[in-house]
């Protein structure tokens, strides 16, 4: 068990909520970092870490229940944090996710993009006519990012990972939607390719600012509800997936617009190089999200 972890175990089970000090807002020294789908999994785990180690966590999913228990247990390590709603199949929740740290925070110096589906049973469509992974795990990547890069930039240096995964697959641009020949694998495997196409875009747009955008694959079969609730024998644990994700965000020397297996450097499918298939997905992100370039 890392240092941290083993830190947190201790923390955790040794003050109650109840003695800690509510604390909501970032010192002036303090590192702000949003994790998106903190409230479980991944993201939860990162979310700990982060707080343990001193930093102002803003954590955010849909079901503010766990959210608190997430944010009550940062606050009981002495830490500080604050949960945010916002449900990803609305993108006017996107936006105003972004609006709220836009309004309350003079500096993010983290954006882990998180939050993520992978659906059984037939597609489904976001409030916003989308198709659900598309939007959930990808639109949102591309519309977070886009409208908090001037705040990234004004906080340099800071970062962004974004949580892919090895599940890639191209895209049909003739149907991204995926009107026909769907499947919750496909979806899945599309809406990752499309965030590791987007973190070279935005990397390359960040260029010289100071903040560096990085992909990754955290771990394969983690044993978080994405994969116990479809019955799958869960294969890492979920401490390999966050310690792959912290490496992301505080390894010296990445680099920028990299995709990583794990700790190590990786190729993506090779549509991530594709010039003019990047160029098509900013062109439709921008359409489909009504924001960015
Ligand atoms: N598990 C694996 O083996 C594995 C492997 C490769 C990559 N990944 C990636 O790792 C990331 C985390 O997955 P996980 O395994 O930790 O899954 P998880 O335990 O199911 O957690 C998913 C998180 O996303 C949030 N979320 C789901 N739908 C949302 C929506 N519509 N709007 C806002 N937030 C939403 C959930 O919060 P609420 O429930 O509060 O909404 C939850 O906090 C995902 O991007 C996934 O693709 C996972």
């Amino acid at each position: 068990m890392r240092p941290f972890l083993a830190i947190l175990a201790a923390s955790l089970f040794a003050v109650t909520p109840h003695d800690a000090v509510a604390q909501d807002t970032p010192d002036g020294d303090q590192r702000v970092v949003l994790v998106t789908g903190s409230t479980s999994g991944l993201g939860r785990e990162v979310a700990l870490a982060l707080g343990a180690a001193g930093d102002h966590v803003i954590v955010h999913g849909r079901n503010e229940e766990r959210g608190r228990v997430v944010v009550d247990s940062i606050r009981a390590m002495g830490g500080s944090a604050r949960f945010m709603r916002a449900d990803f199949a609305r993108l006017d929740d996107i936006a105003g996710l972004a609006e709220q740290i836009l309004a309350d925070y003079p500096r993010l110096d983290v954006l882990v993009n998180n939050a993520g589906i992978w659906l059984e049973g037939p597609r489904q469509l976001s409030e916003d006519g989308h198709e659900l992974h598309f939007q959930v795990n990808y639109l949102a990547t591309y519309l977070l990012t886009e409208s908090l890069a001037d705040l990234l930039r004004a906080s340099a240096p800071a970062r962004v990972v974004n949580v892919a995964s090895i599940a890639q697959r191209p895209l049909d641009f003739d149907d991204v939607m995926l009107e026909s020949g769907y499947s919750d694998g496909r979806a899945y495997a599309q809406s990752k390719l499309a965030q590791i196409m987007i973190t070279r875009v935005h990397a390359e747009a960040f260029e010289g600012s100071g903040v560096t955008v990085n992909a990754l694959h955290p771990a394969t079969m983690m044993d978080t509800n994405m994969v116990l609730s479809r019955g799958a024998q869960a294969r890492a644990s979920v401490d390999e997936g966050a310690e792959a994700v912290l490496h992301l965000i505080d390894a010296p020397d990445l680099g920028t617009g990299g995709y990583f297996n794990g700790m190590q450097p990786a190729q993506p499918n090779a549509q991530a190089f594709d010039a003019e298939a990047l160029a098509r997905l900013v062109e439709l992100s921008a359409e489909w999200t009504g924001g960015g370039a």
